[in-house]
């Protein structure tokens, strides 16, 4: 029998092979700071001790302005996801599509029946209202991948009340300037949990470093589902380092550079014929519709360019397409691609 949820499963690293550009991952490419790389390897000399979270918890609430008893250390966001999945007893789960499927796979595992509300192409904004009354659980991400739009903080914050637990994946925050939509100061929300990740906007997808913020009662009963020691000492040093105003300094200006090699590619797409661009896109990624996209994607491909396909999220399809943003050659060497693979003459 045909699993129709085996494709939340799928993610974009499975687009990727050696020789290919890398358009398909959502991780920034690019050095690492001293300030990260040297505690770094600094940690490296005290790997025969058992991790410690507790420097690092401490930064990261001082970081959002929250009580280190409202901060949960985990292994990546994905972690996040499974715990939340575990320790919460929904009975009506709405997922807020598309968006990333690993919130719904994760409460699928659990046992959880979980219901969809589906935004509309090609703003793909969002409206409160779809969301039933009844719904005790709610999950959205913003700025939302892929889409990659962002949603206005009142507009989030508005489905959060008494008796539902709202969670807002902000695994992308980061990655625009000043963070204006971010829910992560806002420790007065009811039910509010807030998801991050450190592995998108500081390239560590590979150490595996996210966290969560709620209130204490939830962090504390999520702490107890995790195993021992979940996060490694690496990583806990990556965490408070990434907590650091020099950090968030420069989280700021990555931003504002990401928004222009956004903008560059943004312009070249929007003059190729018949090609969306979704949005406005305010995030590290880009999606398009485009009628044939997949086999569009399958030339690319061949030409040596992985993008991310967009039939397995929920409420987009075959037609449509992410794409990393990187710097501005490798968007204008992509472009030139696609309009090769869209007909020579143009
Ligand atoms: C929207 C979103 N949230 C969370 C994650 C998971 O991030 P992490 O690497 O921190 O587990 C991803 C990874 O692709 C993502 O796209």
């Amino acid at each position: 029998m045909r699993d129709e949820y085996a494709l939340t499963r799928f993610h974009g690293d499975s687009e990727v092979a050696p020789g290919l550009v890398d358009l398909a991952v959502n991780v920034r490419h690019g050095s690492m700071p001293g300030w990260l790389a040297e505690p770094l390897a600094a940690s490296l000399t005290e790997l025969a001790s058992y991790p410690d979270p507790g420097p690092a918890r401490a930064a990261v609430a001082a970081r959002h302005g929250r009580h280190p008893d409202e901060v949960l250390l985990t292994a990546g966001a994905a972690e996040a996801f499974t715990l939340l999945a575990r320790v919460l007893r929904p009975r009506r789960a709405v997922v807020v599509h598309p968006q990333f499927t690993e919130p719904e796979a994760a409460l699928r595992t659990a046992g959880h029946e979980v219901s969809r509300v589906l935004l509309a192409p090609y703003d793909f904004g969002l409206d409160p209202g779809l969301v039933p009354p009844e719904a005790d659980l709610v999950v959205l991400g913003n700025p939302t991948n892929p889409t990659s739009v962002l949603h206005p903080a009142e507009a989030v914050a508005r489905l959060a009340q008494a008796g539902r637990v709202l969670i807002v994946d902000e695994a992308f925050a980061d990655t625009v300037a000043g963070e204006p939509a971010s829910l992560s100061r806002r420790g007065d929300l009811p039910g509010l949990v807030v998801v991050r990740s450190l592995t998108k906007t500081w390239g560590l997808a590979g150490l595996r470093i996210g966290y969560v913020l709620a209130g204490a009662p939830l962090v504390a009963e999520l702490a107890r589902a995790q195993p021992l020691w979940p996060v490694s000492t690496p990583a806990l040093v990556a965490a408070r380092a990434c907590a650091s105003a020099e950090a968030v300094a420069a989280e700021e200006a990555i931003a504002v550079s990401l928004a222009a090699d956004r903008a560059h590619l943004v312009a070249a797409l929007e003059r190729l014929p018949g090609l969306t661009v979704a949005g406005p896109p305010r995030s590290s990624f880009v999606l398009v519709h485009l009628a044939g996209a997949d086999a569009v994607r399958l030339e690319l491909r061949r030409r040596g360019y992985a993008l991310r396909r967009g039939d397995t999220f929920p409420g987009l399809g075959p037609d449509w397409l992410r794409i990393a943003v990187r710097d501005q050659s490798t968007m204008d060497n992509l472009v030139a691609e696609l309009a090769g693979v869209l007909g020579p003459s143009l």
